[in-house]
């Protein structure tokens, strides 16, 4: 089985398939097999989940959608609300299952969260016990914008309270306008605990690619060599 990474964010829209996308680049110009997952999307474009492609059109193994992404939602709204409106229970049994499938064949599976750390997934679970299920080290990606040490904080100490790991984090600076940048990530390298991956300059042409390489992904190896 190969090693994996679960990439969770301090909210929706604030840039975890960006940076799910540029870890897959990055785990791959080291000459791994990798493979993207998005156990749980909401929101279709044109009859295609955009996270979803972008994660299999990153990966580098032959990997079916079904793998990738074992829940589809047309709307854009939480989880477990898309899965009741559907009909649908979302069982972490198929996801893990589907994550081992992938694990199988990649040397490293990058898995995007859906939402937040605790977003709900259906009457009872949330997006906690999906991540303690796979039982993976944990990347944050923290949106850097006014609110955002508050939500990182919290959703480090869910993360440690749940009996995960905070393998690394990211900044990733969505708001040319913020003010005191540097003091919030300064603030954060202070308090989050674990090592600092990368900082993202706003940008509106974001390639992953190009990402990829400011990524220090040597900082990760105790979880993957
Ligand atoms: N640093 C950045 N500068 C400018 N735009 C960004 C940046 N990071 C992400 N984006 C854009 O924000 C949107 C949401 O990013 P995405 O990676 O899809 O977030 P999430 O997966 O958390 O919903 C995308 O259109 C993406 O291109
Ligand atoms: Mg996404």
């Amino acid at each position: 089985m190969g090693a994996g990474f679960f990439v969770i964010g301090t909210d929706t829209g604030i840039g975890k398939t960006t940076v799910s996308c540029a870890l897959l680049h990055a785990f791959a110009a080291q000459g791994n097999k990798v493979a993207g997952m998005k156990p749980i999307a909401a929101g279709s474009e044109n009859g295609k989940w955009p996270d979803v492609e972008l994660l299999f059109a990153t990966s580098n193994i032959s990997i079916t959608r079904q793998q990738i992404n074992p829940y589809a939602f047309d709307s854009p709204i939480s989880p477990h609300i898309a899965a009741q409106q559907t009909g649908t229970e979302i069982d972490l049994m198929i996801i893990h299952q589907a994550y081992q499938e992938l694990s199988s064949k990649a040397d490293i599976v990058i898995v995007e969260g859906a939402g937040g750390f605790l977003v709900p997934i259906n009457q009872q679970q949330t997006g906690a016990d999906l991540a303690i299920k796979l039982n993976l080290p944990m990347i944050l990606v923290v949106g850097m914008r006014l609110g955002c040490l508050n939500h990182a904080l919290l959703t480090a100490q869910a993360i440690r309270a749940a009996g995960l790991t905070l393998a690394g984090w990211v900044a990733n600076c969505i708001d040319p306008q913020m003010r005191v940048l540097e003091q919030n990530i300064a603030t954060l390298e202070q308090r989050l605990g674990c090592p600092l991956l990368s900082v993202l300059s706003f940008d509106l042409k974001m390639e992953s690619q190009k990402i990829a390489k400011s990524l220090v992904i040597s900082k990760l190896e105790k979880f993957w060599v």
